[in-house]
C-alpha cells in the first residue's frame, strides 16, 4: 500500500473521503512537465551547491526523465492517496532510483515547488496565446485590406451614424487586440519571478544559490520575500484579468457578427463551417461559434471573481485555499485559447454583402453631418448649421427619403448657402473619404494604417 510522504506524525490512515476531498492531481497532473523542468534545476543548483552528490544528481535527473517518458505514453500510474502532482511524481522517482530520490526535496517544499509550477506552465500559455492573437489580428488585417473600400453604416446607440468603411470598423477590433497583447507582455513581465528557495515560507537552512536555479529555468530574478514568494498569486489574477477583458472583446465582436449575419442586416455572412443548423427549422444557419464565444466570456469574468475571493483575507503565507486557484486558472487558458483560435479561423472565412451594406448605409440619414460640415465650409456656424440640417432631415423622415434624394430646391428651402455641389458631400464615397486623417476612415487612410498595424504584428 501506499506511504505517504508525510505519514511520520500519523497514526490513523487519511479518512478515504477526505483523501479524495483534499487531492488536487486530478487536474494538476497538467502540470506534471513544469513539475519535472523545476526538480531538475532544483537537484542541480543543490549539486552545484555539494548538498546534493554529483551522482545523485545524474540519478535524480535520469528518473525524473524516465518519470515523464511514462507519463507522456501514458503508462504512469497517478495515484489520489499521493495527492498531487508533486508527491506522485517524487514517489514513483523514489521507487525507481532509491535512496537519492528521496534526497531531491532537500531544501524545498510543495509550496514554493507548486507556486514555481505555475508560473512555468503559465508563462508557456502566455507565449502561445499572443501567437493565438496575432494569428487572429493577421485575419482582421486581411479581411480590413480586401474591404478597405466597402462602405457601411457606422452606428453609436446602435442607430445609423456616419458612413464608415468595413475596413476600418475591423482595424478598430485589431486595435483592442493590440491592448490585449500589451496586456499579457506586462503580465508575463511580472510573473517570471521565481519563488523556489522559499521552501514552505521562510526560506531554508541549505547553502542554496537561487540566482543559478532562477537563470536554469528562464525566470528574469528570485522572488525577493520567501513569504510572498509561496503566497503571492496576483499573477494569476491578472492573467484571468487580461483573460476576461480579451473575452469581453471577443464578446462584442461576436455581438455585432451575429447582427451582421442576421436577415435583417444581412451585412455578411459566415462560413458553413462555422455556423450549425437547427433540428426542427430547415432554413437555419445559426450563428453558433460567435455566440458560444460570447457566452464563454461569461465564465471567464466569474473565474476572475472566484479568483480574487479566493485570495480576498488569506493571511500569509501559503493556505490550502491555493489549491483552489487551478481549475480557474485552467479553465480560463483552454476557453481563452479556444475562443482565440475559432476566431482566427473564421475570420478568415467572412463573406462580405457589401450591396447590402451599401443600402444600410443610405438609409438614416448618415450624410448630415457631411452636409453640417458643408454649411460651416460655406460660412455658417457648426451650431446653425446644426439646426439647418436637423430641419432639412425633419422633411426628409416626412417625405421618406434622404438627403441625397432631396432636389436642390428643396434643399434650399432650409439655406440658401446649399449648392448644387452639396450632391458630392452626400455621397457615401465622398463622406467616407473626406475623413481622411489619421485615425480617420478613408479608404487611403485605412490602408496605410493596416502596413502600420503590420510593422508592429512584425517587430513585437
Ligand atoms: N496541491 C497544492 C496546491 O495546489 C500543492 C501545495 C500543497 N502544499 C501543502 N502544504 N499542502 O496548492
Amino acid at each position: 500500500s501506499i506511504v505517504k510522504p508525510w505519514a511520520g506524525r500519523f497514526n490513523a490512515p487519511t479518512d478515504a473521503f477526505v483523501e479524495a476531498f483534499t487531492a488536487s492531481v486530478a487536474f494538476d497532473q497538467r502540470l506534471y512537465r513544469y513539475d519535472i523542468q523545476g526538480s531538475i534545476a532544483h537537484a542541480t543548483m543543490l549539486a552545484q551547491q555539494g548538498i546534493l552528490t554529483a551522482a545523485e544528481c545524474d540519478a535524480i535527473i535520469s528518473g525524473l526523465e524516465a518519470v515523464q517518458s511514462e507519463i507522456e505514453a501514458g503508462t504512469f500510474k497517478w495515484s489520489i492517496a499521493l495527492e498531487d502532482v508533486h508527491m506522485n511524481i517524487e514517489t514513483a522517482l523514489t521507487a525507481k532510483i532509491g535512496e537519492a530520490g528521496k534526497k531531491l526535496h532537500t531544501g524545498r517544499s510543495r509550496n514554493d515547488q507548486i507556486a514555481t509550477d505555475v508560473r512555468l506552465w503559465l508563462r508557456d500559455e502566455i507565449d502561445l496565446i499572443q501567437l493565438e492573437i496575432k494569428r487572429l489580428q493577421t485575419a482582421l488585417l486581411d479581411l480590413a485590406e480586401r474591404e478597405a473600400d466597402t462602405i457601411l453604416p457606422g452606428f453609436t446607440h446602435l442607430q445609423v451614424a456616419q458612413p464608415i468603411t468595413f475596413g476600418h470598423h475591423l482595424l478598430a477590433w485589431f486595435e483592442m487586440l493590440e491592448r490585449d497583447r500589451d496586456r499579457f507582455t506586462d503580465c508575463r513581465r511580472r510573473l517570471n519571478v521565481m519563488p523556489l528557495g522559499a521552501a514552505a515560507l521562510a526560506g531554508t537552512t541549505y547553502p542554496i544559490d537561487r540566482q543559478y536555479t532562477a537563470q536554469l529555468l528562464g525566470f528574469d530574478r528570485p522572488a525577493e520575500n520567501s513569504l510572498d514568494a509561496v503566497s503571492d498569486r496576483d499573477f494569476a489574477i491578472e492573467f484571468t484579468a487580461a483573460a476576461a477583458i480579451l473575452m469581453m472583446h471577443l464578446s462584442r465582436y461576436s455581438e455585432e457578427l451575429i447582427l451582421w449575419s442576421s436577415a435583417q442586416f444581412g451585412f455578411i455572412e459566415l462560413s458553413d463551417s462555422f455556423c450549425t443548423g437547427s433540428s426542427i427549422m430547415p432554413q437555419k444557419k445559426n450563428p453558433d461559434v460567435p455566440e458560444l464565444v460570447r457566452g464563454k466570456s461569461g465564465r471567464i469574468f466569474g473565474h476572475l471573481m472566484g479568483l480574487l475571493t479566493l485570495m480576498k483575507s488569506q493571511p500569509l503565507a501559503y493556505n490550502k485555499d491555493n489549491q483552489e486557484d487551478k481549475e480557474p486558472l485552467f479553465d480560463t487558458v483552454d476557453n481563452l485559447k479556444g475562443s482565440l483560435r475559432v476566431y482566427a479561423d473564421m475570420m478568415g472565412n467572412v463573406t462580405c454583402h457589401r450591396e447590402r451594406m451599401r443600402v444600410a448605409a443610405k438609409q438614416g440619414f448618415s450624410t448630415a453631418t457631411d452636409l453640417a460640415d458643408y454649411l460651416v465650409r460655406n460660412g455658417i456656424a457648426f451650431r446653425d448649421a446644426h439646426e439647418i440640417v436637423g430641419k432639412a432631415v425633419a422633411f426628409g423622415v416626412r417625405e421618406g427619403r434622404d438627403l441625397a434624394e432631396l432636389t436642390l430646391a428643396e434643399l434650399q428651402q432650409f439655406s440658401v448657402s446649399i449648392q448644387a455641389d452639396v450632391f458630392a458631400v452626400l455621397t457615401l464615397e465622398g463622406s467616407v473619404a473626406a475623413r481622411n486623417h489619421l485615425g480617420g476612415t478613408a479608404p487611403n487612410q485605412v490602408r496605410s494604417a493596416i502596413v502600420r498595424a503590420r510593422t508592429r504584428l512584425n517587430t513585437e
